[in-house]
């Protein structure tokens, strides 16, 4: 979608002018409906279902809890939500563990009130997406079993090995040094089987060996089940340790060599994951899923569903999923290079760097995404700082192309403190009582605060699976939606901002001063938007009108609820004066 006409146009000030020339005519031009551009510039709203919403009061999120939040979700402009995993599951990893693909774990609800969802999703026009987890199943699952048992057309379904055996001690030893991702050897011994399986995630996470074309047509079927009960796609997760290299021809597999970026041995950190990750036929095969969802859509119409997917790779790696130039792939390949590579210390030159190197690496028929929180991460709000809630918020909704939100960064919720013995997220109980913290997904996981009563709002039970935090009367929907100034209510201007013209679709022109960030958006039927996001620690006074062309007298569209501004307000755009840590989104009058 992005054409990066010209880049780095550099003078004695180090301005940097980046032109991003979208399409800015009307998708029907191109023959396209609405059912094929659906997710282009959408809002996206990432739900943890353990957390939103407990319907039947037995401490833990559920389905019929999603149901009735949809109008919430329409109300605040979301066009897409995707569900972490809501199938059938031990719950090892909270669901990452799946023992069947195709049923709904019972604590979350029934087939029923699945599809009950799905309807009321169509209704509202909020599209469901689920959490698909292809590269591993449970050590419960009927696969895994019948292959533990080697029954006939299941024995290649994981990757098994018999391991290495010194010759002159008899011993046994993993085929390779490769770590899971919870710490420890990625290969777990099988007693009946007297082999080696590989796991990168928990020891319960069998592998799946996605070079057993069985294994891809199983898959392929899942997929289609739940197309056919009518989700618009699908976020795959961890999709760069689908593939591992090959054994070579006397079987064995080679060992990863350290990374020199960590000192401990059992952590995946300490290897450079060259053999487990980022494989060539990963590619291939969300090429193939895509063409699986094309076809469908060319079979049975409706909308053209999406792909995500989730991989924490380098850029170069991210843009292979968009697709080959010959086979298209992932429409959202979620961008993490910006969650990955800011901290609290990254410099507004940093944002705007690496906010520019994701615009100029998209392919041209392709958009951009910006994401800055998930389940897996700390909140943005306590990894970033609280009083930069809105400025983050302004920055992932006012770029070009798709945004996506973790529930409850709206609102600005934050971290929870859970100690050691309340943990319960397994990365976190791997490690000890001292270190465990820097590990632990539980603080980003706790119930959404909807209200000011009694558990939030989130059920009206006695107990809930992680504690609610203790901002939770200030920090609810309900507060914030009393009030004029807060959180939600710049986060609902905003998408409304982007429904009114396109924004997403947008051109995009950029300029520093000193630590303040700023961009201009433009399309025919826009009105030029220009937004400023102080990243610095004082107050500082530029001149934006001048610099974009634009009038002296320019309106407040939003800005952080800690500055002196209002929405509507006209202010002075050749002396705008921004607070640290404060947004602002302007137009003309
Ligand atoms: C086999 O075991 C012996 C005794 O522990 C050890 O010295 C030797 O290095 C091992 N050989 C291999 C190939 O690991
Ligand atoms: C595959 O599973 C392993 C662990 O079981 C995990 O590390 C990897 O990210 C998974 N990949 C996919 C595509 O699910
Ligand atoms: C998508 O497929 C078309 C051909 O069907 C191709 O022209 C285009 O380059 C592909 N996009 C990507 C990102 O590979
Ligand atoms: C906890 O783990 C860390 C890192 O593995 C280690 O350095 C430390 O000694 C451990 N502490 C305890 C109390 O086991």
């Amino acid at each position: 979608m992005y054409n990066v006409e010209s880049s780095a146009i550099v003078n004695m000030y180090a301005k940097t002018i980046l032109f991003v020339f979208a399409t800015l005519l009307p998708a029907t031009i191109f023959g396209q409906s609405d059912a094929e551009t659906w997710f282009k510039g959408g809002n996206f709203y990432q739900i943890y279902p353990r957390s939103f919403k407990d319907d039947n009061n037995d401490g833990i999120g559920d389905l019929k809890g999603i149901i009735s939040k949809l109008e919430y979700l329409k109300d605040i402009g979301i066009d897409g939500v995707w569900l972490s995993p809501i199938y059938q599951s031990p719950m090892v990893d909270f669901g990452y563990d799946i023992s069947d693909f195709t049923q709904i774990q019972p604590e979350y609800g029934t087939l029923e009130d699945f599809e009950e969802l799905a309807e009321n999703c169509k209704r509202l026009g909020v599209r469901l997406i689920l959490d698909f987890v292809p590269n591993h199943t449970s050590d419960q699952h009927e696969w895994f079993i019948k292959s533990v048992n080697k029954e006939e057309g299941y024995e290649n379904f994981y990757v098994w090995h018999p391991g290495k055996v010194n010759e002159t001690t008899g011993e046994r030893s993993p085929p390779s040094n490769w770590l899971s991702a919870f710490r420890y050897s990625a290969w777990e011994w099988n007693e009946k089987r007297q082999e080696y399986y590989l796991h990168q995630f928990a020891i319960q996470q069998p592998d799946l060996n996605y070079r057993n074309p069985e294994v891809l047509k199983k898959m392929n079927e899942v997929l289609i089940y739940w197309l056919e009960k009518g989700v618009s796609g699908f976020r795959i997760d961890t999709i760069p340790s689908l593939y591992e290299v090959a054994p070579d021809e006397n079987g064995n597999l080679p060992d990863e060599l350290p990374s020199g970026k960590c000192d401990d041995p059992d952590a995946s950190c300490y290897l450079k994951h060259i053999y487990t990750y980022d494989q060539d036929e990963t590619y291939d095969v969300v090429y193939e899923w895509r063409e699986l969802l094309n076809k469908f859509h060319a079979d049975n119409g409706g909308d053209q569903p999406i792909l995500m997917t989730e991989a924490y790779s380098d850029l170069n790696h991210i843009v292979r999923y968009y697709g080959n130039g010959q086979r298209n792939g992932s429409q959202i390949p979620f961008n993490f290079h910006l969650l990955a590579k800011v901290n609290r210390n990254s410099k507004a030159a940093d944002y705007k760097k690496l906010i520019e190197e994701f615009l100029q690496a998209v392919p041209s028929d392709c958009e951009a995404n910006w994401v800055l929180g998930n389940h897996d991460q700390k909140r943005v709000a306590s990894r970033l700082g609280e009083k930069r809630v809105d400025l983050y918020n302004i920055l992932l909704k006012t770029l070009p192309g798709i945004s996506i939100t973790y529930a409850g960064e709206e609102i600005g919720m934050t971290d929870v403190i859970i100690s050691w013995e309340d943990s319960v997220d397994p990365q976190a109980l791997n490690t000890n009582e001292t270190t465990y913290y820097a590990f632990s997904r539980d603080p980003a996981r706790t119930p959404f605060q909807w209200d000011e009563s009694k558990n939030a709002g989130f059920n009206r039970g006695n107990k809930t699976w992680l504690p609610i935090s203790t901002n939770y009367k200030c920090v609810n929907v309900r507060t914030e939606s009393t009030q004029p100034k807060s959180h939600l209510n710049v986060y609902k201007r905003l998408i409304k901002l982007r429904k009114e013209a396109g924004l997403g679709a947008a051109s995009y022109e950029s300029e520093l001063f000193g630590e303040i960030y700023t961009y201009k958006r433009q399309n025919d039927s826009l009105k030029p938007i220009i937004v400023a996001l102080n990243f610095g620690n004082s107050w500082t006074t530029i001149d934006v009108s001048a610099r974009y062309g634009v009038s002296e007298s320019l309106k407040v569209v939003t800005a952080s609820t800690e500055s002196q501004y209002e929405e509507g307000q006209i202010i002075n755009g050749t002396r705008l004066t921004l607070p640290n840590d404060v947004g602002i989104v302007l137009t003309t009058v």
